[in-house]
């Protein structure tokens, strides 16, 4: 399991991952999050890959909003994270967020954190997040179309 920045070599293959349908509202799909990452004046285009195929996506943000709930430590949002429809429920999205800790560290050294929010009807989400260290800030987030969210973060200095 890789993550790797979408370069435009990657794009044509990423741009088909999609999670499933009822899914769609967490976190969007591919052909929508990719074109709006790379619009983006500091979204950052990252595709999980098992080998050469792509299997899942996700977008990091160092300005995101929600990354005032860590000031004044600076952080990078994980956002639009989804494990491809065909490709879950075997252990892509757990291993993909071990290996986040050191990818942000190498393209994102100022942040001392990840943040992310996770919307509260989405436990499956959640219960991953909190098995790889994210700790529940206690805070709801009710900026998404897609209703409350609790906000989760992960310090970086503990590696
Ligand atoms: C949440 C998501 C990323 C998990 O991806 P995945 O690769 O299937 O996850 P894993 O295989 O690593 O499984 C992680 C855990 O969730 C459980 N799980 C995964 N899918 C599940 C499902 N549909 N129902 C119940 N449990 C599920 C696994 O059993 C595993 O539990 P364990 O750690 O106790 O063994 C994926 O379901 C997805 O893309 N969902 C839609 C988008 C989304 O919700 N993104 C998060 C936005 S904040």
């Amino acid at each position: 399991m890789t993550l790797r920045t979408v370069e435009d070599t990657l794009r044509e293959a990423v741009l088909e991952l999609a999670p499933g349908p009822g899914e769609a509202r967490f976190s969007g799909v591919a052909a929508d999050t990719l074109p709006a990452a790379e619009r983006h004046p500091t979204r950052h285009a990252v595709a999980i890959f098992r080998g050469e195929c792509p299997v899942g996506f996700l977008a990091l943000d160092e300005a995101d909003p929600i990354c005032a709930y860590t000031r004044p430590r600076p952080s990078v949002a994980l956002r639009a994270f989804f494990v491809d429809a065909r490709h879950q429920e075997q252990g892509i999205a757990t291993r993909a967020i071990r290996r986040l800790v050191p990818f942000v560290l190498a393209h994102h050294p100022r942040a001392e954190a990840i943040v992310l929010t996770v919307n509260v009807a989405n436990p499956v989400a959640a219960g991953l997040y909190r098995r790889a260290g994210f700790l529940d800030t206690g805070r709801i987030h009710v900026g998404g179309p897609t209703g409350p969210q609790h906000v989760l973060v992960r310090p970086l200095a503990d590696g």
